[in-house]
Formats: C-alpha cells, structure tokens, sequence
C-alpha cells in the first residue's frame, strides 16, 4: 500500500488587527481584538507608536487580562498592531505572546501561520549575534527583518519573506517609519478595510466592520504598505497589483451578543432566521429551487458519480446527513470522511467525481488541505462555505455559501442549521436535474422547508424545559446520546456540543450498535439521550430504548409530538413538531443544543470560549 504523505503545515490560530489613523488606538485595537477572540484566546498584546517610540504590552490569558493591565496607562498613538493567540509553538504565556520585537524594540511584528524553517532561521539569526527572547516560530521574523533594514520597511520585510518558508499573515510596524503598517500573505487571511483618512487591517472581518465595509482581500502572494490615506498593493517582488475592493454586507449587529448572556445563546435563537433567509436565497416564489452561483458548476454536477465530502467537526456532522440525502434524492453514490482521515489515504479519482468541502470558516486547515491534494489528483471541488472570500470559498470550482451570518461562539449552532439546509437544497435541486425528482415532488418538499422556521420558534419556545431537564442532569459526568439513520448524525452532534462547551464526557452512537460495547457502560447513573423522532427505523429505535431502559440507564427521548407512547419510557420527554423524517434532524438538534447551553452554564463553563478550542482550527 503506497501512503500518501505530505509536508505537513502547522499554522498558528490567532488572530491579527491593526490601525492606523485618529482614533483611541487602544480602543481600536483592544474592541478588535475582543471580536477576534473567538480565533484564539490564551495571551494577546497590542504595539503602538508614541510620540516615536515604540510601545508593547503583552499578557497571558483572555483579553481582558490585557485591557486591566493597560487601563490606567495613557496610550496616545496613530498607528499600531494587534495580537490575540491560541499557542501552537512555546506555551501560552507573555513572553511568547505577539507582538514579537526586534533587539532595540524599533520594529514589531505580528504573525499568524508557521514559519516551518525556523530552526534554521534560528540559527542563523543567533549567528548574527542576535538573541531570541521567546520559544516562539515567530519571532524569528523580526531578527530577519531587523537584519535586512536599511531605512524601508517594506525592502526588508520583502527580503525577509524570501527567506521564510510555511505560512504568513503578517504586520509590521517600525518606530523609524510611524506613518505605515507593512502586511503581508501566504496561506493565512489577512483583509484590509479602507476608511477615510484611516486604514485598518485585520485576519478576520469581525475585528474592522463596525468601521468600514470597504474591504480587499489580500491574495497569497501579496503585501500591501498601508498609510492613513493609502494602500499600496503588490506582489512580493514590488510589483503593482490591481487592488479589488469588496463591499462586505456582514452588519456589524450580527457579531454582538444583542441582550443575550452569550454569542451561541443568541445564535441558537437566530436559526429561524437563518432558514428563512436561506430559503430566500434559494427557493423562487413559484416555489423551485435555484443555486445561482452554481449555475456553470451544474453541468458537471449534474454528470456527477460520486461525491466525497470532507470536513470536521460539525461540518462533518452536515456532511454525514449530505450523504443519505444526496443518495436518497440525486441517486449519487456518496462517502463521506473527516478531512484529516482523508487528507492521508489513497485519493483514488475516476472521471465525474467531485470532492466537497464542508466548513463554516472556509479556513479549517485539515479540510483546506484535503481540497489541494484532491486538486492536484484531477478531482472537481464543490464546497459549502459560510465566510465569503475565505481560503476554500476562493480555491474550489464551485461553492454554495449556507448564509448563516458570523457565528462568534466556538461551539457551531446556527451554521450547522444552515449547512444542513443547504445540503438538503442542494440533494433536492441536483435530484430534479437528474431526473429522480419531479417538480411537483420539489415543491412539496420545499413547502415542507417552509414550515421549519415556525417550528424552530416552538422549539425555542420550550427553553424552560429544556433548562428544567438541564438542572437534573448536569452532575452526570457522562452522557450518551443514541439515534438511528438521519439522526445518527443528530446524536454525534448532541454529544459534541456537551462536551465541547460543558467539558462533560459524551458519545454519540448509532442506537443499533449499543449491543456491540456501549451497552456495557449502562447502569442507573447513566443519561442516554434518545433520538427517537417519526421515521421507518421508530420501532427499531424503541427496542433499543427499552435495552437502555433494562439496564436501568436514565432515559432522555426527543419525541415527535403527539407520541405519548413514549413518557412510559422515559424520565424525560422532549417534543418536536411533526415533520417528514428527513428534515428531522434539522428541528431534533436545537432541543441538544440548548441542554448543552444550560448545562454549560450550570457548571459555570465559558460558554462562547471553551477551554483549548478555537473557533477556526488552522493548524493540522
Ligand atoms: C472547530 C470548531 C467546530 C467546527 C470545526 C470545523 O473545531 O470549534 O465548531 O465544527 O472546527 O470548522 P469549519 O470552520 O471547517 O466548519
């Protein structure tokens, strides 16, 4: 057997901001770190020019750490960089945190990604007398820049990135040139957002668009030297490259807690809007289905043998309920794999074969990487992407957007609602081309579509519930969650999301397999989470219930409404509204959700930042 296996990339998951123009450049920095804070949380600082001098402050922990450490220092400035981190090389502390300076504090430097010849760099720059005062990749940019400056920062960040191999989003700043920021891209975002007599730059949209929606995605490839009233864009040879600016719609509201406690409390409140909008998007008003941006894709699509879908996480959760869709409505065989299984294994490609990527971020690196090596093996990529202008939104051949709006709280809610959505639009549309559905058939389904958001509501409405079944469970330090068929996938999410926010053991299994190990597990401490909504395996699902229940496990059932049949069973009942078992999964998952929530916040976990997560995972 031949093992693919490639260089394996390792990039920091921070995030990046900087500023330059009138405003309180803390505040600039400190409220755009805060909104980036997702990407990264365990130490962060900021660097500023004062009256020609350069300034650092730096702290381990969340950015308020950082905030209470400065609050009373008076910061005047107009220029300056920022810096949150979820530590890959040197543990989370603040001599690791970035900004990393340079021996005589004149130039500063934050970095997102890895610089996979650091060693060597290191080495040389040590050489050179100079001494690295962290256990960081990074720092090792600043010598190198250092090294290479003669009076232009950009001539020496250009010689510096000819040296540098891996991954960078970069900003510079340097004490002898106060009027510029010098940024740079290789495989790590980095935008810039244009303002009037003000700049600002940042690895993610949260952090600039309450101040601007005129946005340029920098290109691999490409620095920009950015002043308070100008930016100029090249390649990193100094050549001018035409510079696309993008008006982004993304409100800013859409990235505050609006008077909820938290982003994933609002968020899971936000998915009836979110399946109204996508069905805006997508379903005309004579009720047929569209994909617009797919149209030059669809003859492809439609010619179609196989998908392998990819993703992690949650997105591969979406991806898991894709397959019995698109195999159930398009007739398409279909597998499905988590990208970092994927990633290093045989890509066997025959002709008509598409590779998909599921992602919200469009960053996650595994699944990233998955869709070029598919590339370089012939496959077409279709990928399903939340972020517009995101890294795998702009390498695949064909993207569907799910629309879900920025989704701040780690733990993915209101964006698996939407991939699951379109998924099942997309089944829906690809089985009318090939002629396995009948219009008649789409429109019923998409009346059906119609429905969840009203159902959605009553869901939500049942929170009270749902935190009153929370209050007797959240002591246990182990769940299980069971479900069959379309709500397998349910039940993997139900148990991610409590382990995820509330640090609380918690699997997932297809109900027909407890007999073949977990069954072992059961005794009458246990909570097992039973997805038993209407569908052609309901009985099947029942007998696996009453083997639970033999064994004196604490039995949770989601139940459609209407089945009283099931309180006999069960300590604990929770009802969804009637709906066709396909879309089951889409109504069944809130009711985990919302426990997860409530019983996060009974054991006083931090619910938008768990421990050791990142929003969006760029590292492999
Ligand atoms: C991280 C997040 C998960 C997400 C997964 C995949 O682990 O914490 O919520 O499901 O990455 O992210 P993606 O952006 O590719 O959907």
């Amino acid at each position: 057997m031949t093992l693919v296996c490639r260089f394996a990339i390792l990039p920091c998951m921070c995030g990046i901001v900087g500023y330059i123009g009138p405003r309180d450049i803390t505040s600039v920095l400190l409220v755009g770190l805060e909104r980036l804070s997702y990407r990264g949380y365990d130490s962060s600082g900021i660097a500023v020019i004062t009256d020609g001098e350069l300034g650092c402050w730096k702290k381990e922990g969340k950015i308020h750490e950082l905030s209470e450490e400065i609050k009373s220092l008076t910061i005047k400035g107009n220029v300056g960089i920022g810096h949150t981190r979820w530590a890959t090389h040197g543990v989370p502390n603040t001599i690791n945190a970035h900004p990393h300076l340079d021996t005589g504090s004149s130039i500063a430097v934050v970095h997102n990604g890895i610089i996979e010849n650091y060693l060597s760099l290191k080495k040389k720059i040590k050489a050179a007398g100079y001494i690295m005062r962290s256990q960081t990749d990074s720092e090792v940019i600043v010598h190198l820049i250092d090294m290479y400056y003669k009076g232009d920062l950009a001539q020496a960040v250009r010689m510096a990135m000819t040296e540098l191999e891996g991954s960078f989003g970069l900003s510079v700043i340097c004490e002898n040139e106060p009027d510029k920021i010098v940024v740079c891209r290789k495989d790590s975002p980095l935008i810039l957002g244009l303002g009037k007599g003000e700049n600002f730059v940042s690895s993610d949209i949260n952090a600039i668009v309450t101040h601007t929606r005129d946005m340029v995605f920098l290109e691999d490839g490409h620095m920009a030297i950015v002043t308070q009233d100008d930016v100029t864009l090249t390649d990193f040879e100094g050549k001018a490259v035409e510079m696309k600016v993008e008006q982004v719609t993304w409100n800013a509201e859409a990235s505050e807690k609006s008077g909820f406690d938290h982003f994933m409390l609002k968020e899971i409140h936000e998915q009836p809007t979110v399946v109204r909008r996508i069905i805006d998007k997508h379903v005309s008003v004579d009720g047929a289905l569209q994909f617009n941006h797919l149209e030059e894709a669809m003859k492809d699509l439609t010619k179609s043998m196989r998908f392998i879908i990819q993703a992690c996480g949650t997105s591969w959760h979406a991806g898991l309920i894709g397959k019995y869709l698109w195999e159930e409505y398009a007739h398409v065989p279909t597998e499905v794999d988590i990208s970092s299984e994927f990633r290093y294994r045989q890509m066997l490609s025959g002709s008509d074969e598409f590779v998909v990527a599921i992602s919200q971020s469009g960053e996650t690196a595994d699944t990233l990487a998955c869709i070029r090596e598919a590339k370089s093996k012939f496959f077409k990529i279709l990928s399903f992407v939340n972020v517009k202008g995101s890294s795998i939104d702009r390498e695949s051949d064909a993207v569907v957007y799910t629309h879900s709006g920025p989704e701040i709280g780690v733990a993915s809610t209101k964006n698996y609602i939407a991939q699951l959505l379109n998924v099942y639009l997309f089944g829906l549309y690809l089985g009318q081309l090939k002629g396995h559905l009948s219009k008649a058939d789409v429109i019923k389904k998409v009346a059906q579509v119609k429905r969840l958001p009203g159902q959605l509501e009553k869901i939500l409405d049942q929170a009270p519930t749902f935190k009153a079944i929370a209050e007797k469970y959240y002591k246990s330090r182990e769940f299980i969650f069971i479900g069959r068929g379309l709500n397998y996938p349910t039940a993997l999410e139900g148990a991610l999301k409590l382990k995820e926010i509330s640090y609380i053991h918690a699997t997932g299994y297809p109900a027909g397999e407890l007999k073949h190990g977990p069954i072992a597990l059961i005794d009458e401490k246990l909570p097992v989470v039973c997805l038993a909504p209407n569908s052609v395996t309901y009985e099947k699902m029942i007998s696996n219930i009453e083997e639970v229940r033999a064994r004196g496990g604490r039995i949770i059932i989601v139940a459609t409404e209407g089945n009283e049949a099931v309180k006999d069973l069960a300590e604990d009942v929770i009802y969804i509204p009637e709906c066709d078992e396909e879309f089951s999964p889409i109504l069944s998952v809130v009711p985990l959700q919302l426990l997860s929530y409530y019983i996060a916040i009974m054991l006083e976990c931090d619910v938008d930042q768990p421990r050791n997560l990142a929003k969006s995972v760029t590292v492999e």
